[in-house]
């Protein structure tokens, strides 16, 4: 089963057809959410809101390792984040559809593994290529089919939030190779496989990031939130056709 994760501004998935919600216990706590099980064109998906339901969790405040475990107990075989950046290459503009195929992270303080306490052995797993290529193909696949633009690499740089950076930090993520801004995609990515679940990411450029673009002085989070509200119909129409993808 395809499971989405909806970033800021995307508590419900309005072409979901529900059927049940259910709320999940791990070892870790509590998830974001329920999850919220149900169709998109007759293929099952569930849904997660990772800020919850009201929008209410800040980026380093989310359970990261309880809702990944709490897909993976559902056969969940394959995740898509949805989720905002700041763009800071000059072609990830404000409106873009983005499928990063690299991050950086820059999160401290997280709890970003469950390969930790006495009791297991020393495990490492291999990130190379974090998100899923093989999703990533599906995902460009059902970008065509719907004919919808979507810009097919780029690297994500995960800052810890939740305030935004400043110019002279983006300058620096830049330097390192950072294509786009955002502060949820870690540790997500690296939980997701070490659960050995597929991992991808449609990030929506909401913003230019600090001191790019129209966001010289300020960020405008007012415009941000229109911004993204118009781009994520193009997502909704994306994932109508993922599902329909073989193998999803
Ligand atoms: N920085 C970090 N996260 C973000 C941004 C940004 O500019 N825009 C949307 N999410």
């Amino acid at each position: 089963m395809l499971a989405i994760i909806g970033g800021t501004g995307l508590t419900r998935l309005k072409n979901l057809k529900i059927t049940h919600r259910q709320v999940i216990r791990t070892p870790y706590g509590e998830p974001s959410g329920a999850l919220t099980f149900g169709e998109i064109n007759d293929h099952h998906v569930v849904f997660i809101a990772r800020h919850g339901y009201g929008h209410t969790i800040p980026p380093h405040e989310i359970n990261y390792r309880a809702n990944i475990w709490a897909l993976a107990e559902q056969q969940v075989s394959r995740i898509v984040s949805v989720c905002t950046v700041g763009g800071i290459r000059e072609d990830l503009a404000p409106g873009m559809l983005v499928l990063p195929d690299q991050l950086i992270d820059y999160t401290y303080g997280r709890r970003h593994t469950f390969f930790e306490g006495g009791d297991k052995p020393v495990t490492h797993s291999d990130f190379t290529e974090p998100y899923c290529p093989k999703l990533r193909r599906r995902i460009l696949q059902a970008a065509k089919t719907s004919r919808q633009t979507l810009i097919e690499s780029g690297v994500y740089a995960a800052t810890q939030g939740p305030r935004l950076e400043t110019a002279a930090e983006i300058n620096r993520i830049a330097r390192d190779g950072g294509d786009m801004v955002g502060m949820t995609g870690m540790p997500e990515a690296a939980l997701a496989r070490e659960s050995g679940l597929s991992y991808a990411a449609i990030a929506v450029v909401s913003n230019w990031a600090a001191g790019r673009g129209n966001s010289l002085h300020k960020v405008d989070l007012a415009a941000a939130e229109t911004i993204f509200q118009a781009a994520i119909e193009h997502v909704h129409r994306m994932l109508e056709a993922l599902v329909k993808v073989e193998g999803v």
